[in-house]
């Protein structure tokens, strides 16, 4: 049952303490740079000074006020500015809503085949896209080295992805010092998104890809005990520097490698996010447990596996232990405060799942997950499991 792989990821990751200070080094000589970043938190926490002293060496103009699923709107008048100002390099400082912003605003500049939302909506060719580099600023996404990037159309309430090698930073700093100001809600976040991240490229069916699997299940431990620790004790920057690396590691291509995937707790929680405007990483907390339960005869393999090697649990039948992981997963979920139910929004079960479907029936989509195995029609059950 081997799959082949190709494996391909050129950014540099510059990780630990004091590494902002050495951005200069990694800046080309002589560019024109874009620095974007989001709301503000950078100016409050002080990595905007430390970041404008070091640019002020370099010709640069910025863009602020990119927002949480950033949206194309906003992001097309950092395109107007980047093109106006003939800028060569971006960087951006921030989450994964800011990176992801960057690669669009990127991929957008050179685009010459009308509307750049056609990237996301057409998947029209990126062909060239502007050189990026990150100063990461939230542990989560793991966008700051992978080609991935996720926007959202305000005016139709979409949320979409485009992946192109063109998007890999060419560089991402990954300093600890900005865990320092992170809110507990984006720490849970930061946790539970690469959590979910790990499961959707592992919870499919075995094909003795003994090492991925082992990479993976040793990220979703380090998430649980090192992500823990962060969460209640937010001064201990060793536990944030495991947490930080394995947000990275659970989204860079490695543990996808020759396994088959999932995603589609992902692809139904965006929806939510795009409907309703929930994190979305606590979109992926109401999915996973109710789409696991429905889809256990499908994963029964991959979820008594996860029991054992993650959880410890050796006890029972392999469904006996399915639900317990399940259950496991919940908790600790509910242990970072994030909710794993869908009634703890204020949102309408029916009308949320016809929508659902009939957006991912616009888009020519009839089933999603490995092998298709999640139709259509199982999305209410899924929201139906997951709202109580
Ligand atoms: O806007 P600012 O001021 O930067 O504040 C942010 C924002 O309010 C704040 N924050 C970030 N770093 C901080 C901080 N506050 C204090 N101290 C710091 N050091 O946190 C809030 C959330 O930031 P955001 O960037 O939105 O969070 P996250 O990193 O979780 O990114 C979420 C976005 O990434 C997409 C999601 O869909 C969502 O749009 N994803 C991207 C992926 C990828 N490119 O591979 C994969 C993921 O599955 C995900 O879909
Ligand atoms: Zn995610």
């Amino acid at each position: 049952m081997i799959q082949n792989y190709e494996l391909f990821n050129p950014t540099r990751l510059i990780f630990g303490e004091n590494r902002i200070e050495e951005l200069s080094d990694f800046l080309p000589k002589n560019s024109n740079i874009l620095l974007l970043y989001g709301q503000g938190s950078i100016k409050k926490n002080g990595i905007y000074d430390k970041v404008t002293n070091i640019l002020k060496d370099f010709k640069y103009e910025e863009f602020g006020g990119i927002e949480p699923n950033p949206t194309y709107e906003t992001l097309m008048k950092a395109v107007d500015l980047g093109k106006k100002e003939n800028i060569n390099f971006i960087l951006a400082v921030g989450g994964g809503s800011v990176i992801d912003g960057a690669k669009f605003v990127a991929a957008a500049i050179p685009f010459d085949k009308g509307d750049p939302w056609n990237i996301l909506k057409a998947n029209a060719e990126v062909e060239i896209s502007i050189p990026i580099g990150t100063i990461l600023t939230l542990p989560a996404t793991g966008s700051e080295m992978n080609r991935g990037a996720v926007i959202s159309k305000a005016s139709t309430k979409e949320k979409l992805a485009f992946l192109t090698e063109k998007s890999f930073p060419v560089f991402s700093i990954l300093d600890i010092s900005v865990l320092n100001s992170l809110p507990k809600r984006q720490i849970a976040n930061g946790i539970v998104d690469a959590f979910i991240h790990t499961t959707e490229q592992y919870m499919t069916y075995p094909v003795n890809a003994v090492l991925q699997d082992r990479f993976a299940e040793s990220i979703m431990k380090t998430l649980i005990e090192e992500g823990s620790e962060f969460y209640n004790n937010s001064e201990n920057l060793e536990a944030g520097a495991n947490l930080m690396f394995s947000a990275t590691m659970a989204l860079n291509g490695i543990i996808s490698a020759g396994v088959p995937t999932d995603w589609s707790i992902h692809m139904i929680g965006h929806e939510l996010t795009a409907l309703y405007g929930i994190d979305h990483a606590r979109t992926l907390a109401v999915i996973l447990p109710a789409l696991y339960l429905e889809k256990i005869d499908e994963k029964i393999d991959k979820l008594a596996q996860y029991a054992e090697n993650v959880w410890g649990i050796t006890h029972g039948s392999k469904k006996e232990k399915a639900i317990n992981g399940i259950e496991k997963t919940e908790k600790f979920f509910n242990s970072l405060n994030v909710p794993t139910k869908l009634s703890k929004y204020n949102i309408s079960l029916n009308s949320t799942a016809e929508t659902i479907i009939s957006k991912f029936k616009q888009r020519g989509i009839n089933a999603i997950g490995e092998n298709g195995i999640v139709k259509l029609e199982d999305i209410t059950d899924i929201l139906t499991t997951a709202w109580v």
